[in-house]
Parts: C-alpha cells; structure tokens; sequence
C-alpha cells in the first residue's frame, strides 16, 4: 500500500525539518545549516547537520541521513508507514483512505475491542467491589503506579462482563470473537475468555493493544492464559513491554510478565519479556531493530538455563551483544526483587555488572555438566570448551579464554592452542563449503558495477535507456535486482525516482542499503564514460550468463563468442 505522493509531498512541506528535528535535539545555526549533537548516536562535539534548504539532515559522525520523515523513523524507531501517519497526525493532515481493505479495517477494528477492553479490564481492578484482585498485585509488591503505568487489570469471575460492555458499546459477537475475548459455548452463547484472571495488556510499538497474557487468581490452570492468534496477535513475533522499553539504550530480556514489571518498578526500564513461548527469531529481529546490547535474564532453574542457551543462539544470529545475567537465591527476577527487597535494586546493578558474555555461560554451563575430578571427564570438557572458544571469531578474544582454560585446570597452553588450531582448520573448511554454497551472496566486483549502475539511474533517470533489454533478474544481488525493478515500476507509472519513493515499504536496514547505493557516486553529474565502461562490463556479463544457459552450442558459435569478447572494449 503507497501513499498518494501529493499526500507525502504535504507531510513533507508541513513538516519543517527544523521543528521536528529541535523536539528531540537542539540545534544551532552554524552558516547556511544547522548543527547539533546527533541523536542516533553518542558524541560530544556536534556532527548533526540540518539543511534546512533541502529539508533534510546528516550526521558526519555516524552516516545517517535522509528527510523528515526517515528523521522520525529513527528517532522514534517507527516503519515508514507509521512515520508518515506520525508526521501527519502532528500536523493535522487526514490520512488518505485506504482503498476498502477488509482485512485493515478489520484489523483497526480489533484494535478498538481491545483497547475498550484493557480499559474496562483496568477500571475492574480498581473499582470492583470484590478487591481481591487488587490486594493480589499489592501483596505481590506492586505499586499503584506501576499498575497504572502497565495498566493492568483484572476479568472479573462471572463470566460475560466484559462480552456484555463490549456489546453495549455496539461491537458484533463476531468482532468480540476474532478479537478473541470471547468464546462461544456449544449452544452459541458467548462468554467471556478471560475469567477471574489479572490481565498484562501487550501492546505494541505503535501503542496498539494487541492481545492480553492473563495470569489465573484461583489456581485455575492455565496459570497463564494468553490470547490466541488473531489477526493482531501473534505471540513468537512480539514482545511484552517492547512499547516501554523501545528507546532504552539495551534491553533485558525476561521470561515472565511479572519479571519484566518489576523489574522495571526497581528501575530497570529495559525490561522486556516473551510471551510464554521460547523466544524466537522473529522476536530477535524485531529486537535489532532498536537495540544492539540485550541481557538474557532468564530464571534460575534449569529450564531457565537450558531456555538461555537456546536464546543465546538465536539472538547472537542477529549479531546481538548478548549478555548473561543469572539470578542467584531466587527463582526469577520478580523473587529476586522480592527476597532483596531495598538492596534489590544495588544489588541487580551488580548482577549486571557481573553479567557474563555468552562465551563464559556456555563454559560456565559445561562445567556443572562434567566432573572435572575424574580424568576422562576432564578431557571431555576441555575438548567442548576448546570448541566454542574456536568459534570465537576475533584472535585476541580466543587467546584471552584459553589462556583463563589454561590456568584455571592446569593444561599446557602450548597443547590447548594446538587443539584449537586443529579445531580452526576444521571449522574454515566447513565455512569454506558454505561459502562456495552461498558464493552468489558474496560481495563481487560485478556487485559494484550493478550497485555503481543503480546509483547512476537513480541520479539520471535518463539512463534507463540503456537498460531496456535487462530486467531484474540479470543483476546478481537482491538489493539490485529489487531497486533496479522498482525504479522501472515507478517510471512506468511516471513517477519520480529519488530516496523515498525507493525506500518506502523496505525495511531500515535496505533503506541504510539505499541510501549508501545513493552516494556512491558522490559527483552530482553522472560521469558518463565510467558509466558506460561499466555498462558494457554489465552487458557481457549478461551474455556470459546466457552463454552459459545453453552449453550445448556448436563450436563456431563458441568461437564467436569468444572472439566477441576479446574484441569488446572495457
Ligand atoms: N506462561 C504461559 N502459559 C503458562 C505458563 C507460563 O504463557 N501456562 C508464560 C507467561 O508469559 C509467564 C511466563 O511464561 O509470564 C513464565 O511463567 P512462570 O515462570 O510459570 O510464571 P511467572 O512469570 O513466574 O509468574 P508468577 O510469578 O506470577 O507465578
Ligand atoms: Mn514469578
């Protein structure tokens, strides 16, 4: 779904960069632009530059940049899309409407049951009669405020409360069903979904209610019960409190929902949790997108070990810094709050402190797993810690654990490095196959010349000419390949081709991607030979390709080829 360009165009203009850009930063007038400490990243003297004349910024410290609206995605860790509605919202632009799209007024629907609902859920808690709700979260030493921060709440016991107000206020049987807060019985009576539980409102990072982790005050199992999978909710592709913790500078990572308030009542307002499942690769990603540091703060047991060992894997795939924090005397971070009580805060800043990087939990881990007393058993061990510290990427790293190996159990160093070395080879052979597996992903000289030719259309649209017997498919690369079939979309629909018409609907990563594609050719004037050196270089490497397509040519034509080769110029 794209905006309607005189739309953008609007947001744009009433959306003075300068404004928008002092609400977060100040800036001060240095010559023709604006200077000020970047807010992307952490520095001490200035290299955040606001152009007022182009409506745009760019900070010489860290390389970003773009327009008002790539401002906002930054600032405020928002999707295109959002930040466009964000900007209009502020300024008082409607949004266009949408073509009829079911499934989005369906899902705007959804939002507004269960927005209605965590309201009534939360005025339950406090204004009920029956205050044993209430009491429960006081007695687990929760503050007022921090049950109106969460806006937590209770479902009551009768069973159609809340099916009953959400009727009342004009909602369909049917929407309260696919919102999942109500459920039919087999006489189709609808009834309520949640019955005698206190409600955690998960809520994303746009503010949208999505669905609910409800937690049992009777004993009833389910101790917890979350809302199924509705249009809006999917439990391994979101998080609780990721709405709260979205700025923070790294997060920590829990495994319960009464974990994550807690800790965030102490003052730890990076805390995060799952919800109820083990933490996936989409909640990683969705991780990366606004933080590169996390700590793993799981429980004490040894599900709660085994549980980070998997959550180390998956986050450290998304090049996360991970770190460790493991509670001790309690079973999670909500006990530990609670035995600590007024030391509870000092002492998880130590706990963090202390956290452990992912190499010194596995080997930690390893080392309750072998009785290190008996012989075999220790050579056992040594050979799996001799293996994740070869995977250790960075040399100095490496050398630095073996030798803590080395003195810690007495092993000659000479001897462990011989076994890691045998371990290195082993493992760059292995990489070396992947490599040769995923070579069409690895950076070549031709991925230069499609980047380098992209950048000259984007810059010229004119240039297409010289495109018309390519498509997508001849560029090696994803990005390429993506751009490449966007710019000629958009010229066909005779729309302009610059930053944001590429960037919108790619994710921040690609846009990076887009915009360093954009500056390669940093001359405002395409050169022009370079171009065409490079678009001959271009077209042999397709007739290469298609050469190869059909191997069982005649000779003559081989020779040809060859022939024709050698006889173009590059
Ligand atoms: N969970 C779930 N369904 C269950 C049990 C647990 O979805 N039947 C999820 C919930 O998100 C819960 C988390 O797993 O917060 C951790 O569960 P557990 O350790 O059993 O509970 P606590 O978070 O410690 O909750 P409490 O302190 O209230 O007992
Ligand atoms: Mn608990």
């Amino acid at each position: 779904m794209t905006f309607p360009d005189d739309f953008i165009e609007n947001v744009r203009e009433q959306n003075d960069i300068l404004d928008v850009v002092s609400s977060y930063v100040s800036v001060t007038k240095k010559g023709r632009n604006y200077m000020g400490l970047c807010p992307f990243h952490l520095e001490k003297t200035p290299s955040f530059c606001v152009y007022h004349s182009t409506n745009s910024f760019y900070c010489f410290g860290c390389g970003v940049g773009g327009d008002v609206i790539t401002f906002v995605m930054l600032a405020e860790k928002l999707q295109y899309h959002d930040a466009v509605e964000f900007l209009a919202n502020k300024v008082g632009i409607d949004m266009p409407k949408y073509r009829k799209n079911d499934n989005f007024l369906d899902k705007k629907t959804i939002f507004a049951i269960n927005r209605l609902s965590a309201k009534f859920f939360f005025s339950c808690l406090m204004n009920c009669e029956n205050r044993s709700a209430l009491n429960y979260l006081l007695s687990r030493g929760l503050f007022k405020e921090t049950i109106v921060h969460f806006g937590l709440g209770y479902s009551k016991s009768d069973g159609y409360s809340l099916v009953n107000f959400l009727k009342k206020s004009g909602f369909s049987d049917e929407k309260i069903e696919k919102a999942n807060l109500g459920v039919k019985t087999k006489n189709n009576f609808l009834h309520d979904r949640f019955i005698n539980r206190i409600m955690f409102p998960i809520i994303d990072v746009k503010g949208n209610v999505i669905g609910f982790g409800a937690r049992s005050l009777d004993n009833k199992m389910p101790k917890y019960l979350n809302t199924a999978e509705t249009i809006v909710f999917n439990k391994s592709e979101n998080l609780f409190a990721l709405n709260f913790a979205k700025n923070q500078e790294y997060f920590i990572l829990t495994e319960g929902y009464m974990d994550a308030v807690s800790l965030y009542q102490l003052g730890f307002k990076s805390a995060i949790a799952s919800l109820g499942t083990s933490l996936t690769l989409g909640q990683a990603k969705l991780i990366s997108r606004y933080t590169n540091k996390i700590y793993v703060c799981y429980d004490s047991d040894t599900a709660g070990k085994s549980a980070t060992e998997r959550a180390v894997e998956i986050l450290s795939k998304e090049n996360l810094d991970v770190k460790i924090i493991e509670i001790k005397d309690a079973k999670d971070p909500d006990e530990f709050v609670k035995v600590n009580k007024e030391k509870s805060a000092l002492k998880f800043k130590f706990l963090i402190k202390n956290s452990k990087s992912s190499i010194e939990f596995k080997i930690s881990e390893l080392e309750k797993k072998f009785d290190v007393n008996k012989i075999e058993e220790k050579v056992g061990f040594l050979k799996e810690v001799s293996k994740i510290i070869s995977k250790i990427y960075d040399p100095v790293e490496r050398d630095v654990y073996s030798s803590k190996i080395c003195s810690k159990y007495g092993v000659l160093k000479s001897a462990f490095d011989l076994k890691i070395k045998k371990n290195l080879q082993k493992n760059s052979k292995m990489m070396f196959s992947d490599l040769k597996k995923n070579q069409k992903f690895a950076r070549s000289g031709i991925l230069c010349i499609e980047e380098f030719l992209i950048s000259c259309i984007i810059k010229n649209n004119d240039l297409m000419v010289y495109f018309d017997d390519f498509s997508g498919k001849d560029f090696s690369d994803k990005i390429t390949s993506e751009l490449f079939i966007k710019i000629r979309a958009l010229l066909a629909s005779g729309k302009t081709v610059n930053f944001r018409s590429l960037s919108e609907g790619f994710n921040q990563k690609k846009i990076g991607e887009i915009s360093r594609i954009l500056n390669l050719n940093s001359d405002s004037d395409v050169p022009k030979s370079k171009f065409l050196k490079y678009i001959s270089i271009f077209k042999q490497k397709k007739e290469i390709n298609n050469f190869k397509l059909s191997e069982n040519l005649e000779k003559n034509k081989i020779l040809k080829f060859l022939d024709k080769l050698k006889n173009s110029k590059v």
